[in-house]
């Protein structure tokens, strides 16, 4: 979604701002801008499209100042064009405002203001901000008092006052805000990573909050202006992790990221001498975890598809019955939350807004409510009373990896952590708790294959506009997620399937241009998930698997296999899903598409 930065300090602000934009590029936007509080007024840069548009403009029409905001948008309401891109302004330029959200009560709001003769110049809510602000009188956090108890729905809004050149006022209700600390200078960003490079102290507003920015700190108010204390936290993310290190592309990176992430997240939580996963201080009690009778697993997209793979670890490991939901069909269901249910909200970000509607729900049943993510501080580790933190790092490529992989493992490792609080942890535990510290390792091979194997899979998807993904058990989400990546990054076709149910519907779609790609590595089913490959072949598509190298029957069947090492059953979707992620990659960078900022996408889905 839209990316926003603010800052407060000595430097000149334009390249500071730009700085801070380049680094929210990965949310995904088609357009940016720019509000500078120069001597003699707010001096406001926009451009439509990718972030070099509005570089050349403020170097072809420079502005000047150490107080600016900045933003890149996501479009909602009105076209993605220089006019609806933010900052907006009231109609004398007296105010600028940036926003990320939608605002629910948009007609009225704009009925009203034209009714008063307002003439608007762009079709966004945004602007009607910046107007309501614009015809208040007083300073400007004064003005945001009054003006925020008017606005529904989901914002987060940085605004500034041409009569206060030294402060920037944000405030939200939804999308997030951090302020970051700095030696003399403030800033506030909607995403850490624009922050990273000059502080690493940060305060996360919380809904609600009015926050009233200078040189030398913040001011958080509440709704009637009484002063607030929020803490202050050292982030421990560096901001060399936020580069590309020599990759090509984020998503490269993050792909070849993997071991270690996935070894982080293991070590943070095993305890190796019980053999089982150490929940100190993250707020899980074993006592409170043996009460529970069922698991919900609530989320959007790829951390959708981890849930699916933790249905089948948390079912075999512990038995209690777990369903999954996409999050923005849990919140407006009925589902029978009760205090003997986990809910799970599973979300990289820990900002989607569905995600977070459905973890609100769960915890007004009185669910115990837990939360996997993989950013500290965001709201999602807010909302929960426990949690699990993915450490993956920060994940920049709109198309998730490590992080996916992570999630993977935190399902194991809570699977784990239930089944010795319901006291059925036993010698098996220990075999596991062994497969996952190898696991690291098991990646570093796939990541080795040959290339020429990558490079003919490419060709045989890339040729093709349409394909299918098939799995079965376990490895049926990894079939999704692997056309999930593919449809991303390079725009093709694909369908996930588990392999099943081609027989009911796909199989009417397969010819000799329809290739299938199986996840087909050992398990009580491959058997089957093999004669649903011959059925393909019968129809003339050709057939790409991932299997162990070793797996013949595989060979005799596939026209390509994608090796991978042979790992714990219930590890296998960790090391399946790392070749279809490659393949999406090769195949997006084939096609000469724009791997990390994918048409349409946003990083983080913080409207509903
Ligand atoms: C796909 C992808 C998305 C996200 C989804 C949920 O590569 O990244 O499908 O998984 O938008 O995001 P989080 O996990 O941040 O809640």
């Amino acid at each position: 979604m839209c990316g926003i930065i603010g800052y407060v300090g000595t430097d000149e602000v334009v390249p500071v701002l730009l700085d801070g934009l380049r680094r929210l590029e990965y949310r995904g936007y088609d357009s940016a801008g720019i509000a500078v509080m120069e001597a003699d007024g707010i001096g406001i840069l926009r451009a439509a499209g990718k972030l070099r548009n509005l570089q050349q403009r403020a170097y072809h029409e420079p502005l000047h100042g150490t107080v600016g905001i900045g933003h890149t948008r996501w479009a909602t309401h009105g076209a993605p064009t220089e006019a609806n891109a933010h900052p907006q302004t009231d109609s004398a330029g007296a105010v600028a405002v940036v926003h990320n959200g939608i605002l629910e009560n948009y007609s009225s709001l704009r009925r009203e203001l034209l009714a008063a003769g307002v003439e608007l110049e762009s079709d966004t809510d945004t602007e009607l901000i910046a107007q309501l602000l614009g015809r208040e009188d007083g300073p400007l956090s004064e003005r945001v008092l009054k003006v925020v108890s008017r606005l529904e729905g989901q914002y987060a809004v940085v605004a500034v006052h041409h009569e206060e050149p030294d402060v920037v006022v944000a405030f939200r209700k939804g999308p997030p805000l951090v302020v970051g600390v700095g030696d003399g200078e403030t800033l506030v960003a909607s995403d850490v990573t624009a922050l990273l490079h000059r502080t690493r102290r940060v305060i996360y507003l919380l809904n609600g909050d009015v926050a009233v920015i200078r040189r030398d700190g913040v001011r958080i108010l509440d709704a009637d202006g009484g002063e607030l204390e929020r803490p202050e936290e050292t982030l421990d993310w560096d901001a060399g992790r936020v580069e590309k290190g020599g990759y090509r592309h984020f998503m490269l990176k993050e792909i070849f990221e993997q071991p270690d992430a996935i070894r982080n997240t293991v070590l943070a939580y095993l305890d190796q001498e019980r053999c089982g996963v150490n929940l100190d201080g993250l707020g899980f009690a074993p006592e409170d975890f043996s009460k529970l009778r069922r698991v919900h697993l609530v989320a959007c997209g790829t951390s959708w598809h981890a849930c699916l793979v933790g249905k089948f670890v948390i079912e075999e490991l512990t038995g209690l019955p777990t369903e999954v939901d996409y999050a923005s069909e849990y919140r407006y269901r009925a589902p029978l939350i009760g205090e003997d249910v986990l809910v799970v909200g599973v979300t990289q970000s820990g900002e989607t807004a569905d995600t977070l509607a459905a973890m609100e729900l769960a915890r007004d049943g009185g669910a115990m409510l837990t939360t996997v993510c993989n950013v500290r501080g965001s709201s999602s580790w807010r909302l929960a009373t426990s949690r699990m933190l993915t450490q993956a790092g920060p994940e920049i490529g709109v198309a998730s990896t490590k992080a996916f992989t992570t999630q993977l493992v935190a399902m194991v490792l809570i699977a784990l952590a239930l089944r010795a609080a319901h006291g059925r942890a036993d010698e098996t535990d220990c075999e596991l708790v062994g497969e996952l510290q190898r696991l690291p390792l098991a990646v570093e091979q796939v990541l080795a294959v040959d290339r020429e194997l990558y490079r003919r899979g490419t060709e045989m998807l890339g040729d093709a506009t349409d394909s299918l993904y098939l799995g079965r058990g376990i490895l049926y989400p990894i079939a999704l997620e692997g056309a999930l990546k593919l449809k991303e990054i390079s725009y093709l076709h694909a369908e996930g399937y588990p392999a099943g149910e081609m027989k009911h519907g796909p199989i009417a779609l397969l010819e000799e241009d329809f290739p299938v790609v199986a996840v087909a590595l050992n398990g009580p089913t491959r058997e089957k998930l093999l004669g649903n490959l011959m059925e393909a072949r019968a129809r003339g598509a050709a057939v790409m698997a991932v299997a162990e190298e070793d797996a013949e029957e595989v060979h005799q069947v596939a026209d390509l296999v994608l090796p991978v090492p042979r790992v714990h059953p219930l590890l296998q979707p960790v090391v399946a899903v790392v070749p279809l992620q490659l393949l999406a990659y090769n195949v997006a960078v084939e096609l000469g598409h724009d791997v990390d900022q994918p048409r349409n996408l946003a990083k983080s889905v913080t409207v509903e």
